[in-house]
């Protein structure tokens, strides 16, 4: 099995990407979606997978209620997968209403016995193992992505005051249903974030194409990472999206420019205050990330409905700072996620009954 790790909140745009890739789901939990997928799945989900943050391989499930219990179990897990020289860590250990609640007595216990069960733990290709237990159940896995989770897709190098990670921003049109066949925009573009995941999107190009893998050299998976790279790669669509987007600064608009560019991205920038843009069609797709200050009221909130009424017919997605902002914008979202947005509590407010297409 595989362990997609994510955004506290967006487990559910895991969830539907996982099953539009054709997979089942096995679990869902708080931050991580379990997946029935194998070890030589890795290559296919680092490359393809848009919304979650990194691939984790599940070397082995059980319970245990103290540490001899733990010991003995992971010494007796099959890691017939792993060279016999390999760079072992425990790098990340979470413990949820568990007997055995001490993160650091779990990670040396298990430190332990990974030294002990290999007599060597200093080689060069690393398994860095995450250990999760919930309720006595434990879960042990090895990150397959490397030191950089999934969001570093690598075309953005300058970044806004606000910037959203690449895997929030795609989990985000995932929930909006976005596709490509409908015209998009983002009227608070930022660093472009946002319109560049649609247009890999939209082309069906893997936001991890390019990039590499720390498990690219564990065995047998190498041939496999160059296969779906290739097929990957057949796959992307010659269609030629309708993706725009705005913003009020001069500044973060040539940025945006730079990261689209260096995304391979066509998504025609400009600058407009929200209030002034219009829709050009009958129908499409709004996915935004619009500012927020201490006071909602001070902010472009208070002017929201401007852009309601400027896109009827259109699919609107915005993260809002408060729940109950329909209370200012005068109307009531059809669907409300909440996530963590860099640690801070947001909400991802979705308004498509509106949307002539639906
Ligand atoms: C939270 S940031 C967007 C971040 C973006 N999603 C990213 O990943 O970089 C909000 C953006 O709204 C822009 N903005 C503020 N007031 C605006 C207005 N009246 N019209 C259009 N854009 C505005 C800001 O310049 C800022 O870039």
């Amino acid at each position: 099995m595989l362990l997609l790790t994510t955004t506290l909140g967006l487990e559910g745009a895991v969830s539907r990407e996982v099953k539009n890739l054709g997979y089942k789901i096995q679990d869902s939990l708080t931050g991580r979606v379990l997946i029935d997928a194998g070890y030589h799945d890795i290559p296919f989900f680092n490359i393809n997978i848009r919304s979650a943050e990194r691939i984790l391989y599940v070397v082995g499930m059980f319970k245990a209620q103290n540490f001899n219990e733990l010991y003995e179990n992971i010494k007796s897990l099959d890691f017939s997968f792993m060279p016999k020289k390999p760079f072992v860590r425990v790098a990340k250990v979470k413990t949820v209403n568990s007997k055995l609640h001490s993160v650091r007595s779990i990670q040396s216990i298990s430190m332990k016995a990974l030294v002990d069960k290999f007599k060597y733990v200093d080689g060069n290709v690393p398994y860095i193992f995450h250990i999760y237990a919930r309720s006595d159940n434990f879960i042990v896995a090895v990150d397959t992505t490397g030191k950089n989770g999934l969001h570093l897709r690598g075309y953005r190098k300058k970044y806004s005051r606000a910037p959203l990670r690449e895997t929030i921003a795609a989990a985000l049109l995932i929930l909006s249903r976005y596709t490509g066949k409908l015209p998009f925009y983002d009227p608070f573009c930022g660093s472009g974030t946002i319109p560049v995941e649609a247009y890999l999107i939209a082309k069906n190009i893997p936001p991890n194409l390019k990039r590499s893998f720390t498990s690219e050299n564990w065995p047998d998976l190498g041939k496999i990472y160059r296969f779906e790279r290739k097929k990957a790669a057949d796959v992307i669509k010659g269609s030629k999206p309708e993706i725009f987007c705005s913003d009020i600064d001069d500044e973060i608009l040539a940025v945006c420019k730079e990261n689209t560019e260096r995304a391979g991205a066509s998504v025609k920038v400009f600058k407009r205050d929200f209030k002034q843009a219009r829709a050009w069609t009958d129908v499409g797709t709004i996915v935004s990330n619009p500012p927020y200050g201490k006071r909602i009221e001070d902010s472009v909130w208070k002017d929201m409905n401007v852009l309601f009424n400027s896109f009827p017919g259109w699919s609107i997605n915005l993260i809002s700072p408060k729940r109950n902002i329909q209370k200012l914008m005068k109307v009531s979202p059809d669907k409300t996620t909440p996530f963590l947005n860099s640690g801070v509590k947001v909400y991802f407010l979705q308004f498509f009954k509106r949307c002539k297409a639906n």
